[in-house]
């Protein structure tokens, strides 16, 4: 099987990456093609997809390297605007390859459908017997969706709750739906649509809102990976810290995470970097995965991050990952947009589950390398060569000259438009007098 490891990824041409990827993937030529055209999609695959279209709006796709989870290697497709992302997440899983990379495990697909009841005049009632019927309106959800039975799925469970609000005590009554390879959002809406008029009977209430809810926390994913204090000093060229030190100092950093609200955010929104960008990619809805990502992480009653590092007994990093990852392989853009279906079948994964537990190791990749870079030289260094570059062509370099100026930017610690004005103006002058 062909390995994820690729050295310099990123000093290769365009020609030479597809090359790689084609191979890895078993691209054929026509979807080589179709990554060529840096088009995203026709004007009548959008217009299908949402309303009132007049364009697309692109990503830069980019192949995430070193990947090798439960023993398998991943290239990983990666859709994001900020730079260095892609890099991080690279460089985070080349470190966590040095002891045989990721573990990870998901849940079964399980997603939860909320059906809210109003005006009950007895709740304690209502929910026995909605209990007592609880198989019938089982069986009543899965004759709404015989496909997904066929397929091993359906509804297996149903919970209740009640809750006091401002407009008086309601009855809620939890689907509890096996999605299998499907995000799950129509499958369970239909389904709690399907129940409502029961549970109406039974409650003697009025049943409201019948829809999915993102805070899938019976479908979450387990990911981990050991990061050794040899792997981690070597990680730094000019390394000045040993690893032991740099282990102490990503430690203090996660507890910082772990006891301060608007540390933990950020530290949040850098895992999401990573799972949005494979989302993004995959054609998946990234705003249900935040969403269910951030609930869950104050789920406890206090926000905080969704990753935790420890020391081992041989003194070397765990970091550990666990979220809710509701992603599908069925039904969504995954089968429409013509990149996603190509980002699919590099990233190679068979089931939704598959898919959900690359993107967890993603996000553990994507935090280590941050919480790596922020406790020891910074995060500005790294970010800087490409930043430099976007500087250079705001200033008007063109071809080789981007390179030549970010470079001396960066030597120079001093990027600015002005200064990268200044040099072109010099190199201009340089190429007149030849
Ligand atoms: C930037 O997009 C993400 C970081 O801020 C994440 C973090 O602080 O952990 C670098």
């Amino acid at each position: 099987m062909a390995t994820s490891k690729i050295s310099g990824f990123y000093k290769k041409n365009l020609e030479e990456r597809l090359a790689i990827i084609k191979k890895f993937a078993n691209l054929d030529k026509e979807e080589v093609a179709e990554l060529k055209k840096y088009a995203a999609m026709s004007f009548e695959i959008s217009d299908r997809m949402i309303e009132n279209v007049i364009g697309t709006q692109q990503f830069p796709l980019g192949i995430a390297t070193n990947f090798l989870i439960n023993g398998k290697d991943y290239l990983v497709p990666m859709a994001v605007e900020e730079p260095s992302v892609v890099a991080a997440a690279s460089k985070a899983a080349g470190i966590a390859r040095e002891t045989k990379g990721f573990k990870a495990k998901a849940s079964p697909p399980v997603m939860i459908g909320q059906v809210q009841l109003v005006n009950v005049k007895d709740c304690e009632k209502a929910i026995k017997e909605i209990k007592k019927k609880s198989r019938e309106i089982i069986d009543l959800a899965n004759k709404a969706d015989p496909i997904l039975v066929k397929f091993g799925g359906g509804a297996r469970k149903i919970e209740t709750n009640t809750i006091d609000t401002e407009k008086g005590k309601m009855v809620i009554v939890h689907l509890l739906v096996d999605v299998r390879d499907a995000m799950g959002a129509n499958a369970v809406n239909t389904m709690c649509e399907t129940i409502a008029s029961e549970l109406e009977k039974l409650s003697g209430g009025k049943a409201r809102l019948r829809i999915i809810s993102n805070l899938a926390i019976y479908r979450t994913v387990k990911a981990s990976a050991v990061f050794t204090k040899k792997a981690l000093e070597q990680s730094f060229r000019k390394g000045n810290l040993k690893g032991e030190e740099i282990i102490e100092h990503i430690l203090e950093a996660h507890h910082f995470a772990a006891n301060d609200v608007f540390r933990a955010c950020t530290n949040n929104k850098g895992i999401m970097n990573g799972i949005d960008a494979v989302a993004i990619a995959c054609g998946q809805d990234f705003r249900a995965l935040e969403a269910g990502a951030h609930a869950f992480a104050s789920l406890k009653g206090k926000y905080t991050t969704l990753t935790k590092y420890y020391k081992d007994k041989e003194g070397n990093l765990v970091g550990e990952i666990e979220l809710p990852l509701a992603v599908g392989l069925v039904g969504g853009a995954i089968k429409t947009s013509p990149v996603a279906k190509i980002s699919a079948k590099i990233i190679g994964v068979k089931t939704a589950n598959e898919l959900a537990e690359v993107m967890a190791c993603v996000g553990l990749a994507q935090n280590f390398a941050a919480m790596r870079a922020l406790a020891t030289e910074g995060i500005q260094r790294g970010h800087m060569g490409l930043h430099a570059k976007n500087i250079a062509v705001m200033a008007g370099a063109k071809g080789k000259q981007v390179e030549e100026i970010a470079a001396k930017m960066v030597e120079e610690k001093n990027i600015r438009v002005d200064r990268a004005k200044e040099i072109l103006k010099g190199t201009r002058k340089g190429i007149k007098k030849l």
